[in-house]
């Protein structure tokens, strides 16, 4: 079958012809591809700057966004049966029996880095026609979520961000608790949210925050008129595209800056804006930026705020089994409220023989999906 692979040693994107993988234990999955999403660790790893083929191996093949379909059972799965839909992980944990994150099935925690992914280190991808994968590495999707299942595993970013968010905002006891309507609480409505940058991941996240009642300002490059604009709008949140608003003005329009979501991977524009963070405000970091010459930074005044207002900033990277459940939920709960906008996050649906071309070059749009099947 074919795959889209990289080969470091050569530099070379290509076509590579991969046999066919069998159910080789109990507890295995035999999975058709549907659909893979590329996104901006997809493009550095095809420039060489990131990425590692598996040890025995001189390409790895590409591809962490996957949706597939189970196509075979091992006799010990018990869960999922042929046909249904599912959503694979991507990153297994480390070997180290010290590590207590992996020993626990939490690797988005891995502290030894010995972790492997797919389609990123040191494991193939799923950008092919059929993976193998154990059970407890796959993630059931509804059928009727077929359509924007490729969104998930960048949806479970945000997810998990916004789980570590509610842990946070326990310090605050009067802030809003889920499913609880207490008049003294604070209303979400009420909490200004800025996600920084428009792409999938910024808008996924803006989205969640929209879902989770946020007054939500989405604030990118792209003009007024953009796509990026449009959808952000249709999800009910303010578009402020930074071409025209610094962030003095930013901070006009917004208000007071309870939480940031930032997803544009700019270190001159995190350290910026961190600047503007309201009290008790929570920066979160998502976008990995390439390594650059060290740039200035107001870090007196970040640090003065940061103390003086308990403001608390944190990345985060990858996510868990139950932030994949809970990232499938909030699908289901886009696709009844902004079905269109969530629809058209995916930009274009391309032959898996287009994808090294995809993975070069840069077409405009959001969301450029591979069509495997
Ligand atoms: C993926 C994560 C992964 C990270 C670092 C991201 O693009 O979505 O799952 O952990 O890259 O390799
Ligand atoms: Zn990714």
């Amino acid at each position: 079958m074919h795959a889209v692979a990289i080969f470091p040693g050569s530099r070379k994107v290509d076509l590579v012809d991969v046999p066919e993988p069998k159910i080789s234990s109990d507890d295995q999955v035999k999975v058709r591809m549907l659909e893979v999403g590329i996104c901006g660790t997809d493009r550095e790893i095809s420039r060489f700057e990131y990425g590692t083929p598996p040890a025995d191996s001189d390409f790895l093949v590409m591809g962490h966004e996957g949706l597939g379909e189970v196509a075979e059972v091992g006799p010990a799965v018990a869960d999922l049966k042929p046909g249904d839909l599912v959503v694979p992980l991507v990153r297994y944990p480390c070997p180290h029996e010290r590590c207590h994150p992996c020993r626990v099935n939490r690797q988005d925690f891995c502290v030894t880095g010995d972790f492997r992914e797919r389609g990123i280190k040191e494991l193939h991808g799923f950008m092919c026609s059929f993976i193998t994968e154990q059970e407890q590495y796959l993630v059931k999707l509804p059928s009727e979520l077929r359509d924007v299942g490729v969104l998930t595993e960048p949806l479970t970013i945000a997810e998990k961000a916004f789980a570590e968010v509610s842990q946070i905002y326990e310090r605050l006891p009067w802030m809003p608790e889920k499913g609880r309507d207490d008049p003294i609480k604070k209303k979400m409505g009420e909490l200004n949210a800025v996600v920084v940058g428009a792409g999938p991941m910024g808008l996924l996240g803006a989205m969640r925050l929209r879902l989770a009642g946020y007054s939500t300002f989405l604030y990118s490059l792209e003009p007024d008129e953009s796509v990026n604009a449009r959808i952000a709008r249709e999800v009910e949140c303010h578009y402020v595209s930074a071409k025209a608003a610094e962030f003095p003005d930013l901070t006009r329009i917004v208000g007071h800056i309870d939480l940031v979501y930032e997803a544009s991977g700019s270190s001159a524009v995190s350290f910026g804006l961190l600047k503007y963070l309201g009290k008790n405000g929570i920066f979160i970091l998502t976008g990995v930026p390439p390594l650059k010459k060290p740039i200035p930074i107001d870090a007196d005044r970040i640090m003065r705020n940061m103390v003086l207002d308990n403001q608390l900033a944190f990345g985060t990277v990858n996510a868990g089994r139950a932030d994949h459940e809970k990232a499938i939920r909030s699908l289901g709960r886009l696709m009844e409220r902004w079905p269109e906008a969530t629809r058209s996050i995916v930009t274009k649906r391309h032959p898996l023989e287009a994808t090294c071309d995809l993975l070069v070059k840069r077409p405009p749009g959001i969301k450029q999906v591979v069509k495997v099947g």
